[in-house]
């Protein structure tokens, strides 16, 4: 008896060893790298945790507000804002920052997604996610009807159409360089003071 738990206490010691010898081992020699794609281990161990942290109640709460033109115009323009950065305007997460992240924003068209219920969608616009690049979303105690407007855009992302995705390019922050070279392009085309204007060149061209 005592002879046979001694035995598996040496196993078990044994096998802990050598299991964080091996993890050890591919971390020294794979790196942390985040361009690296999580294992599959990790991907399963992950999802279970993120569900079972979604707050009693949330998961079975339904979208409030009906999904209608005005409504899926505001989550887009939100999404747009907010969203898009890490997400990309058509939900695939192919992005600058989306392609690198640790771990990559899914595609949220795809049925992985679309299959969470209302709630855990909301749930994690709300509460953002641990040990990921999603933030939380909202002040606590918020009118929450924002975060219910993104999840009923959520749903319409696999049905998105291209000139939605053109008016949300509009949409997306930009970059002061951005703001200065939209400005330019616009007096361009107004003809109005920009040395590359067509007015001036025909000028130009008459002088020479
Ligand atoms: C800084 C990058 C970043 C921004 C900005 C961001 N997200 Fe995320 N989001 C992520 C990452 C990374 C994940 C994947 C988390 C994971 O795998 O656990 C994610 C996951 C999600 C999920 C869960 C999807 C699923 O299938 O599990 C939802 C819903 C979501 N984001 C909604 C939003 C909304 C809505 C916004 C804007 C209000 C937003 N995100 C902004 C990075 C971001």
């Amino acid at each position: 008896m005592r002879y046979r738990f001694v035995l598996s206490v040496v196993s078990l010691t044994a096998l802990l060893l050598v299991g964080t010898g091996f993890l050890t081992w591919r971390f020294v020699h794979r790196g942390f790298s985040t361009r690296n794609q999580p294992g599959k281990i990790e991907v399963m161990l992950a999802t279970t945790l993120r569900r079972a942290a979604i707050p009693a109640g949330e998961r079975e709460l339904k979208v409030p507000v009906q999904a209608t033109p005005d409504v899926l115009r505001e989550g887009m323009a939100h999404w747009a804002d907010h969203c898009a950065s890490c997400h990309g305007n058509n939900g695939n997460g192919e992005t600058m920052y989306g392609k690198t992240m640790y771990p990559r924003p899914p595609d949220m068209r795809l049925e992985p997604t679309q299959e969470l219920s209302d709630g855990e969608l909301y749930s994690t616009i709300k509460n953002g996610v641990r040990l990921s690049g999603m933030p939380a979303f909202g002040e606590p105690g918020d009118d929450d009807i924002d975060s219910w407007k993104l999840v009923a855009f959520i749903r319409h992302l696999p049905k998105l159409t291209e000139q939605e995705e053109l008016q949300m390019e509009q949409l997306n922050p930009k970059t002061p360089e951005e703001l200065q070279e939209e400005r330019e392009e616009q007096q361009f085309l107004n003809g109005d003071g920009s040395p590359a204007s067509p007015k001036t060149s025909t000028t130009h061209h008459k002088k020479g």
